[in-house]
């Protein structure tokens, strides 16, 4: 369980080991380099970024932590880097969860929540957060508008980002990610300087094993099922910012920052 914050928690901005540009940590955490970003009426930045696998989200989650100095978590970079561990390591549920992760089938809700809930202080971040591939189901939204509501901080906005089926599958099997630092590339749209080399950390990059076509078929059915019935569920809570997720990383980013402040 979550330990009462006092007030001067809440304020203290998270900071934990990881480079200015790393997806890898458990939460990549805020810098604290400036004053959080705030929308006009002075509310700290706290999202959800929706959307099909392959759409962008992590590309644009990774823009919102360099540029609103936010808190970054990704479930998805949580489950690759416990799959790093060793196997005796492994307790039986990550274990599974990593069989589940390479058919392209979401991981149990109790094996998600818990992962989140270790990390729950994070979302004290006085600088914002931007969650990134949580909450993925119904189960975890509800998980996470108690755990919210338990702590007295509100959800800014939730982040739909759209994108025709035809170009997500081209995103996804054109995407190669760095083994050191987790930056994403794409074989065509976001090429690396040196071919498979990272241009941030010099590390390897490689195919994500959920990005072969059978694994992708599976994961937009997951998607269609469990995930976008979560677009209904915010959006009836009045948090829904729909965003077309075409054009590049930085139209997208602008984009969304101004569909943000327009709803702010
Ligand atoms: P996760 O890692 O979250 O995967 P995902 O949601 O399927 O999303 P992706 O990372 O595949 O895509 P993305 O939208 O972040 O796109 P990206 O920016 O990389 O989860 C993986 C697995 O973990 C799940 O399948 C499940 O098993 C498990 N899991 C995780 N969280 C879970 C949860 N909460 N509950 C249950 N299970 C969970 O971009 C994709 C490509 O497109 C890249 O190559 C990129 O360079 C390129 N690109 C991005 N933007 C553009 C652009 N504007 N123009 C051209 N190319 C672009």
């Amino acid at each position: 369980m979550m330990a009462n914050n006092s007030t001067a928690q809440n304020n203290a901005i998270i900071t934990a080991p990881g480079g200015e540009h790393d997806r890898c940590g458990w939460f990549q955490p805020c810098r604290g380099v400036r004053p959080p970003a705030m929308t006009s009426n002075g509310v700290v930045w706290r999202l959800v970024l929706l959307g099909a696998p392959g759409v962008g989200k992590g590309t644009q989650a990774d823009l919102l932590n360099q540029r609103l100095d936010a808190c970054h978590l990704s479930t998805g970079d949580l489950f690759r880097a416990a799959s790093k561990q060793k196997e005796s390591e492994q307790s039986p549920a990550m274990r599974a969860a990593m069989e589940h992760m390479r058919r392209g089938e979401l991981v149990p809700d109790s094996t998600v929540w818990e992962m989140v809930r270790e990390r729950a202080n994070s979302i004290r971040c006085s600088a914002g957060f931007v969650l990134d591939g949580f909450p993925r189901t119904l189960g975890q939204a509800e998980s996470l508008r108690r755990l919210m509501e338990s702590e007295g901080i509100p959800l800014t906005a939730v982040v739909n980002y759209e994108l025709p089926l035809a170009e997500i599958v081209a995103r996804l099997s054109g995407r190669r990610t760095c083994e050191k630092c987790k930056a994403v590339y794409h074989v065509t749209g976001n090429p690396p300087k040196m071919d498979g080399v990272c241009d941030r950390c010099a590390g390897k990059l490689f195919q994500r094993e959920d990005d072969w076509p059978e694994s992708i078929t599976v994961r937009m059915a997951a998607y269609e099922r469990s995930t976008a019935p979560l677009i209904e569920f915010y959006r009836v809570q009045g948090l829904l910012v729909s965003v077309a997720a075409t054009g590049s990383p930085d139209e997208i980013y602008a984009r969304t920052m101004s569909a943000l402040r327009a709803r702010a």
